[in-house]
């Protein structure tokens, strides 16, 4: 059996669906129902139910984005940080490997080749001349990957709070027992929902140009279970789908699949975007998958995923 932490969330129920389908048995578990978040009653659960893996979906995530977390710093810690320490050590005590979903949120830019063949780090994707290079050469951009120390983060500010949690947690939850930490970035999927982060792009009054990588938040779960069918090496995985795309090459497949009704605006620059109302630093950066690529599990490229999602656009069924 499986255990599943945090399946009443957005990527819990993903797992749930997954799970499913895939028809492994599980036990999703509240805090309503057993308060897993206290190490003395998870480590009892553990020791009685006895299961062969944990996965932990669960995390504080603000709402209806991260800057929530700016404004809720207690809450925020005890859901990313104190939570996975607990489950790590409670999972450690009774030698059950587990899943930690973490955030690929926490790092800013990528390697782009020079002409001369080096490859040099750049933090500013949204740069015009870096966005155009993109578009022409996208085989010269490179992502982070899992050895790289994260660059978005309280030891390297500036960061959000949310995010500055989720370097915390994996810091602290590293070789204690055996753990996946898998990083998603930015979920979205075919299913119209506030959470849904191309539900959100369409709904802002104007959005904010950069480049990142993404999780298709099915594909994440997949190969998430992937991982652990094929008993891959124990780590940090960067989940994403494979590749980059700027939020203009979003834009122009919603123009062109959904037929929006009002054109996008654009915030001018960074300036613009930061004096709107947002509270907490973004992160925009792309990750590197040949670690996922290498053991064996595969994710569409990061374009395929969009235009599938797209072209199934649909409404949630309650
Ligand atoms: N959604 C994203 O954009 C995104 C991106 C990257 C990473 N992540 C990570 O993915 C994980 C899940 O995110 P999500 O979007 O699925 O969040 P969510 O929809 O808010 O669900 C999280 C679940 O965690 C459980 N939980 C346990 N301790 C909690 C606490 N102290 N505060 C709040 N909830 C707690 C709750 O379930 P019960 O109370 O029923 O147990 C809740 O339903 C988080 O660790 C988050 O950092 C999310």
């Amino acid at each position: 059996m499986i255990l599943l932490l945090g399946a009443s969330g957005y990527v819990g129920e993903a797992f749930v669906a997954e799970l499913n389908r895939r028809k492994l048995a599980f036990t999703p578990l509240s805090r309503r129902e057993v308060d897993y978040s206290r190490f003395d009653v998870l480590l009892n659960f553990l020791r009685v139910r006895k299961p062969t893996f944990v996965i932990n979906a669960a995390g504080y995530i603000g709402k209806p984005n991260v800057d929530a977390c700016e404004n809720a710093k207690a809450e925020t810690l005890l859901g990313n940080v104190v939570l996975p320490v607990t489950i790590a050590h409670a999972c450690q005590e009774a030698g059950v490997p587990w899943g930690h979903v973490s955030t690929g949120c926490i790092y800013n830019g990528a390697k782009i080749r020079d002409d001369a063949g080096q490859w040099c780090l750049e933090l500013e994707l949204n740069k015009p001349e870096v966005r155009e290079l993109f578009l022409r050469s996208p085989e010269r951009f490179k992502g982070y990957s899992e050895d790289e120390v994260p660059n978005f983060s309280f030891r390297h500010p500036p960061c959000s709070f949310h995010n500055g949690t989720k370097v915390l947690a994996e810091e602290a939850i590293a070789g204690v027992g055996q753990n996946y930490i898998w990083r998603l970035r930015i979920p979205f999927d075919e299913i119209d929902s506030p959470r849904n982060a191309l539900t959100k792009l369409q709904k802002y009054p104007k959005v904010y140009e950069n480049l990142n990588s993404f999780s298709h938040r099915g594909d994440f779960v997949r190969a998430c279970l992937d991982l652990w069918e094929r008993r891959a090496d124990f780590g940090i995985y960067n989940v994403t789908n494979p590749g980059a795309i700027s939020t203009r090459q979003i834009v122009e497949k919603i123009e062109r699949l959904l037929k929006p009704a009002r054109p996008f605006e654009f915030f001018a620059d960074d300036n613009q975007f930061y004096t709107a109302g947002v509270k907490a630093p973004r992160s925009n950066c792309i990750l590197d998958t040949t670690k996922l690529l290498a053991a064996g599990v595969q994710m569409r490229t990061v374009d395929e995923a969009f235009e599938s999602a797209f072209q199934g656009w649909r409404v949630a069924v309650a």
